[in-house]
Parts: structure tokens; sequence; C-alpha cells
């Protein structure tokens, strides 16, 4: 599985949140290069710490980003914070099933958890992110991730 490089198409333009973006993704690409040397040489323990890691900073940031929705009265905020808890149920799980030794890290598990992070940042935080900011700042949210033939992203 290919990493996760942040960019400014993934900029919401609220540098607190930003920064924590940057910081989920950098335990996500942690997660990934454990994967796949894992799958070689299995080591449950480390597994278990970015999982947990994973888990602990997903928690934190979902609390964050939801007060902050609240202070702003973000409409949509009851259905953004069940998305929220079906990926901490599902990280959640994982990391219950690896302990009882009924799970691994591997490479599925590794493109779900991808999937949802680039969706849920690029499509559901840009969705707030377009409510709460002022018009002025709101034209600087990239609308569309694309990459162009040497693979850099482009907002288009
Ligand atoms: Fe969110
Ligand atoms: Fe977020």
């Amino acid at each position: 599985m290919s990493e996760i490089k942040w960019d400014d198409s993934f900029s919401l333009h609220i540098e607190a949140i930003d920064q924590q973006h940057k910081k989920w993704l950098d335990i996500y690409n942690a997660m990934n290069k454990l994967t796949t040397v894992g799958e070689q040489d299995p080591n449950m323990q480390s597994q278990m710490d970015i999982l947990q890691a994973m888990l602990d900073y997903s928690r934190f940031h979902f609390d964050y980003e939801e007060k902050y929705l609240h202070q702003h009265g973000y409409a949509e905020l009851v259905q953004h914070s069940k998305l929220h808890k079906e990926f901490e149920y599902l990280i959640y799980q994982s990391y219950v099933a690896l302990k009882e030794g009924e799970g691994v890290l591997n490479l599925k598990l590794l493109g779900i958890i991808k999937g949802w992070l680039l969706n849920h940042i690029l499509i559901e935080d840009k969705k707030y992110a377009h409510a709460i900011l002022s018009p002025y700042d709101a034209k600087k949210i990239c609308p569309k991730k694309t990459l162009d033939s040497g693979g850099n992203h482009l907002c288009t």
C-alpha cells in the first residue's frame, strides 16, 4: 500500500485541524510501513501499539473537531459524528481482534483505513469547512483531488 503524502489539496484552511490531519496521516504511514515489514516478520506488540496510537489520536481529533463544529453551529454535526464513531469502532474492533489473536494488521485492513481517511478528509471534512469558513476562505479549498502525469496533486 502506498503512503499518503499530505499536500495543499488536503487543506481545510483551518490551521489546527490541518495540523491534526497531518499527524493522523503520519500515524497511517507508520502503520503502512509496519504492515509491509510485518508480513514477513509479524510482531504483534508493534502492530497493537500502532493501532492503539491510531485509536487514541482518532479519539482526540474527533473530540476536538466535534467541539469545534458545535461552537460553529454546524448543521450536519450529528451525521458527521456518526461517521467518526464508525471509524473509531472499526479501529477498536481491529485492536481487540489483534489482542485476542484473531486478527492481523494486513493489507486488506490497511486499504479500508486508507480509503476511509482519504474520503473523510477530502469529502466529509471539506463539507463542514465550506459551511463554516467565510466565502473568501472557502474559495481556497481545493474542490477536487486529481493527479497530473507526474503524480502531483492538482486542484481543478
Ligand atoms: Fe471529521
Ligand atoms: Fe477531521
